[in-house]
């Protein structure tokens, strides 16, 4: 069966999909995305994703043709085609195409789109080497809550990352670790869970959300503030989430070893109740 996407409506062979060139996501990074897990042919926190979705193009000033409901039953639709049922969906939605024109046009009709991608099963809680963090300069704009795909900066320290053997890049800003470049940060110090304020300098993640529900459910504090680069150092747990990634444990931040260098127990219960959601959604 042909890799299919769904293309402002119409679902047709990836290959035989086509966007303009002077399509504003294109030619400015004019857009916005969202990554969505689904696991066992259903997807997991839709609905925040798409309202992630809708404050992300509020933010950009840019209005998605498909209202919320109809997006919803047609990705629903989508996935239940798809020939895997462990994957995730990535859609974008851009300002379409127009003459190149840095002043854009309210009238213009927007590009939307989606496709599926197959996952591989993600380790147990706990399981796998653990991440290596490269700490790397935060040069990015400061409106980080826009999912946007204007992703240069993310892009360029993840490959800086992955040049010196690290696994992923966390940004540091003026001493304070933000969020990684494709992951949010969190660290684990005394008892509480401490993660960056979410806003301009961080995203949202939706399993970020997920986690502080799981976190009261376990009675854990959270502790939402700055979190010096030192700091993090000396925490006694360290881990990253994504959609993709649900929750990975942090082994190293650059050359330091963080905890006793496996992974921790809260970062394991809080993975093994996050996984429990899933179920409870997915199965
Ligand atoms: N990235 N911070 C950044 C900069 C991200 O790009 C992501 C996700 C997250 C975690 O958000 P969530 O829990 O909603 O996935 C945090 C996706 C997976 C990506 O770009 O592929």
């Amino acid at each position: 069966m042909p890799e299919l996407i769904w293309l402002n409506g119409e679902v047709l062979p990836m290959s035989e999909a086509r966007i303009g060139v002077e399509d504003r996501g294109f030619q400015f990074a004019d857009g916005v995305y969202e990554v969505i897990r689904f696991y066992n042919g259903r997807p997991f926190t839709l609905r925040p994703h798409l309202e992630r979705l809708e404050r992300s193009a509020e933010g950009i000033v840019l209005k998605s043709p498909l209202a919320r409901e109809s997006l919803e039953a047609e990705i629903r639709k989508f996935i239940a085609r798809a020939s895997f049922k462990e994957g995730m969906i990535y859609l974008q939605l851009t300002r379409g195409a127009a003459p190149r024109n840095h002043i854009y046009s309210q009238l213009q009709t927007a590009t939307l789109l989606f496709y599926a991608r197959p996952l591989p099963p993600l380790p147990e809680p706990g399981d796998g080497e653990g991440v290596k963090l490269l700490v790397v300069p935060d040069d990015r704009w400061h409106r980080c809550w826009i999912k946007s795909i204007a992703l240069l900066p993310n892009v360029l320290a993840k490959n800086l990352a992955a040049s010196q053997g690290y696994d992923e890049a966390a940004f540091v800003d003026n001493g304070v670790l933000t969020e990684c470049a494709a992951s949010n940060l969190f660290a684990v110090v005394g008892k509480k869970l401490v993660t960056h304020p979410a806003g301009s300098r961080v995203l949202p993640g939706i399993t970020r959300q997920v986690l502080f529900e799981c976190a009261a459910d376990l009675n854990i504090e959270i502790d939402e503030r700055p979190i010096k680069e030192e700091e993090a150092q000396r925490s006694d747990e360290l881990f990253i989430t994504s959609t993709t990634r649900e929750i990975s444990w942090v082994a190293r931040l650059n050359e330091r070893y963080i905890g006793k260098a496996r992974c921790g127990p809260m970062t394991i219960a809080l993975h093994r109740a996050l996984q429990a959601r899933v179920r409870a959604e997915a199965y």
